[in-house]
């Protein structure tokens, strides 16, 4: 049958564990994959720095070269999985000039210079694929880019990294500390020997840039990303989130506010309190979720595996199809929609519930002052659970649960509280996001 198809040649740049799956699936299901994409995709060869490094797969030796270039420039399509900025940027520009369509899973790449490539792409008409770029496997791009193109997306709320949601997991299901969790999900490969860029949210942070770029069609640098990570999180503190119904949960959030009267959005990735009753709570181990709320539509809930070889390969070739279709159909490829470009508020004009557990004094007057203080700082009380410790010198927790208030108006009160002689010490403070 493939015979009969127009013949596009796919250049494979990367042979990890992504794209020596990209390559095994391909081979596997060429005939099949023809069939829907209405081409004969030929592997026309496989780009890597070392072609006798050990590969996750068997594939045949003939395909690999050094030469990226060559095989870019004489390809219909090129798949970027090398990861990181360079040579990779350099690699996707030479595909895009020559007038080949892209798909690629880089997330660092696209986050720190995707208008770049967009436009590239734009003036040959060519498209940049990149369903594998955030949550691995999750159709999640192609939903927000067509199937919500009529609908107003308000609020994203992501766990997109697969490290830190299995490290809170298992703290959370066997009260481990983050030092012992980090230390066995290293053992077992789900966190890299440098764990910072999952453990600290830049992972996350390039995803949600991402995604709030597409959901509100507005240029999104990574830097207008408010970025906490979850190392700070304590055995103790997923235990009294725990108690108050809560898990603690690194999100993405992207969200369309008001703000001095005029539409903004907020980007933001932290650790959260997420009530127990959430669909996002229920999300275990390393897999990642995508909790999507629209206008029309209503909550919608993307879920799976965010990482993987062979789950992420899936993704890359649904991309791998739709360059081919796009190909073999003609015309323009869809470019980036920016025409919205709505201002990015900073975290300090962000409004969300909050949880703060103080160590006080047990002593007459001390709920009193620190009543007063959150008073004076403009932060309203919907909450205050005390528990006492000790007899002699009796210590008091207090955890208090605000209602809604600006970064700005909470993070003024929390210094003011450390400095109160009543508080011995300021345990935590966590955002509540989505009751
Ligand atoms: N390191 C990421 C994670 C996977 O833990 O989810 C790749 O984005």
């Amino acid at each position: 049958m493939t015979a009969e198809y127009r013949r596009l040649r796919v250049a494979l740049l990367g042979a990890g564990a992504v794209g020596s799956q990209v390559a095994s699936l391909l081979l596997r299901h060429g005939d099949e994959l023809a069939d829907r994409a209405g081409a004969a995709l030929e592997l026309a060869g496989i780009a890597v720095r070392d072609v006798d490094a050990r590969r996750d797969v068997d594939l045949p030796k003939e395909l690999f070269t050094t030469d990226a270039e060559s095989l870019i420039l004489g390809s219909d399509i090129v798949i970027e999985l090398i990861g990181g900025i360079e040579p990779a940027r350099a690699n996707i520009l030479l595909a895009l000039g020559s007038g080949a369509d892209v798909v690629t899973a880089n997330k660092a790449l696209l986050a720190t210079h995707g208008p770049e490539l967009f436009e590239a792409a734009d003036r040959v008409g060519a498209s940049v694929y990149y369903e594998a770029a955030a949550a691995g496997a999750i159709p999640i791009i192609r939903p927000l880019r067509d199937s919500l193109a009529g609908d107003r997306v308000v609020r994203i709320m992501g766990i997109v990294n697969g490290t830190t949601n299995y490290i809170l997991d298992r703290m959370d299901t066997e009260g481990a500390d983050f030092a012992d969790v980090l230390a066995d999900a290293q053992r077992l490969g789900y966190a890299e020997a440098d764990p910072t860029a999952d453990v600290e949210g830049y992972d996350a942070a390039q995803k949600a840039a991402i995604l709030a770029s597409l959901a509100f069609h507005t240029a999104v640098p990574l830097d207008a990303v408010h970025r906490e990570g979850i190392s700070s999180i304590t055995a103790s503190m997923i235990e009294e989130a725990r108690a108050a119904g809560f898990v603690i949960k690194l999100l993405a959030v992207c969200e369309r506010i008001e703000a001095n009267g005029a539409e903004s959005i907020s980007v933001r990735v932290y650790p959260a309190l997420v009530p127990q009753s959430h669909p996002l709570a229920n999300v275990h181990g390393a897999n990642n979720a995508v909790f999507v709320e629209a206008e029309a539509a209503g909550s919608l809930m993307f879920y799976g595996a965010g990482a993987g070889g062979v789950q992420t390969a899936s993704a890359v070739l649904g991309d791998v199809v739709s360059a081919a279709r796009r190909h073999i159909a003609g015309g323009v490829g869809v470019g980036e929609s920016t025409r919205a470009n709505l201002p990015i508020v900073p975290i300090g004009h962000v409004t969300t519930r909050y949880q703060i557990t103080l160590q006080v004094a047990d002593a007459a007057g001390v709920l009193a002052t620190v009543a007063g203080i959150l008073s004076d700082g403009g932060v309203s009380v919907a909450t205050v659970v005390q528990t006492v410790e000790g007899e002699s010198e009796p210590t008091a927790r207090l955890i208090i649960g605000t209602h809604r208030a600006t970064e700005e108006a909470l993070s003024a009160t929390v210094d003011a509280l450390a400095e109160s002689s009543v508080v011995e010490r300021v345990v935590s403070v966590l955002r509540v996001e989505g009751e």
